[in-house]
């Protein structure tokens, strides 16, 4: 009996770590060779075993235990000023390995840009090899270690930025926000080996590795995610200074504690006037938009006013703060549902 009460417990903890190991390392869709002679087979070997692998159990390790382990790898990435470094560099830097095998290919397993992502580089670069000069331009004056990009910016067009370490452009904090179709590793483990410090001649070999083909399918995927869209609405910075405000004051009211509110309304009320008052991005420029932010500007007018009321019943001004600022937290929702329009 006592055995098998121990055998239930071990079976238990071992389930526990297995369900743990959210991500795994996918497999390199060639032999480590295939990509010679642009890239060596030992630097592929250890690049993906070695430096990549670790990135995974690190990751694994980082949000065992926590919350995090429920989260998308989206989720992870856009609010990583939020994560422990140790998120935000494993998670980044499975992300972006992982990206990097989709897009590298030996030659005579490339399939060829799509019309429309050509079109898009020809508008935005006027050719392929202007983007390429522009990307190895991007890499090649990234100090230390990091990534360039080519990326789907969420007012659609194409654009190249750089980013350090394991950063990538999905992450709030890169200064450039977008969908990454094609990344170019950077860290001297992805070139050292062959080219030792020479890295303009691995940025000179990287592209005869480029499955374009890969490329355009991420373009066209980018195109249709709805995280363009949370990108855009992430970059509006006085959205996301109103929703702390917001979420600092109304979540504690919702559990009886209404000293942040009434402390905090000026507050609150200030950064709605900020809000009101600043410049929407594109997709949430409309009437509607506008309308709300008014609405939430004389909300939160009224939250500041009531909060500073005397009153000989405090628990009767309370009820009446949470009402008021509950319809406070409906318009900001409405505000956050009207930029998917
Ligand atoms: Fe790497």
């Amino acid at each position: 009996m006592k055995n098998s009460f121990l055998l239930i417990c071990a079976f238990t903890l071992f389930m526990g770590s297995a369900q743990a190991q959210v991500y795994s390392l996918p497999n390199l869709p060639f032999a480590f060779s295939a990509y010679e002679p642009f890239i060596d087979a030992q630097t592929m070997e250890i690049h993906h075993d070695k430096h990549h692998a670790a990135y995974v159990n690190n990751l694994n390790k980082a949000i065992t235990g926590t919350s995090m382990e429920n989260s998308s790898m989206t989720n992870l990435l856009m609010y990583a000023s939020f994560r422990p470094a140790a998120v935000r560099n494993n998670a980044g830097g499975h992300y972006n390995h992982t990206l990097f095998w989709e897009i590298l290919a030996p030659t005579n397993a490339q399939k060829p840009i799509s019309d429309a992502l050509q079109t898009a580089i020809t508008n935005q670069f006027k050719s392929l090899d202007s983007l390429k000069t522009l990307m190895n331009a991007a890499a090649a004056t990234r100090f230390g270690s990091g990534w360039a990009w080519l990326m789907l910016s969420p007012d659609g067009k194409l654009a190249v930025v750089s980013t350090a370490n394991q950063d990538n452009p999905i992450m709030d904090v890169s200064k450039d926000r977008g969908i990454p179709i094609l990344g170019i590793d950077v860290w001297e483990h992805a070139y050292y080996l062959k080219y030792q410090n020479k890295r303009a001649d691995y940025l000179g070999a990287i592209w005869n590795l480029i499955n374009w083909g890969v490329v355009s399918d991420k373009y066209a995927a980018a195109l249709n995610d709805p995280l363009l869209m949370e990108l855009e609405k992430d970059n509006w910075l006085a959205l996301k200074d109103f929703h702390k405000v917001m979420a600092q004051t109304f979540h504690p009211a919702e559990e009886n504690n209404f000293e942040p509110l009434r402390t905090r309304s000026g507050e609150l009320y200030a950064k709605a006037i900020l809000l009101k008052n600043s410049t929407p991005p594109a997709s949430a420029n409309n009437p509607k938009v506008q309308d709300a932010l008014s609405r939430l500007e004389q909300q939160c007018f009224s939250i500041h006013q009531l909060a500073q009321k005397p009153s000989k019943n405090e628990a009767d001004k309370n009820a009446k703060l949470f009402e008021q600022i509950t319809k406070a937290h409906d318009i900001f929702h409405e505000v956050e549902g009207l930029c998917h329009d």
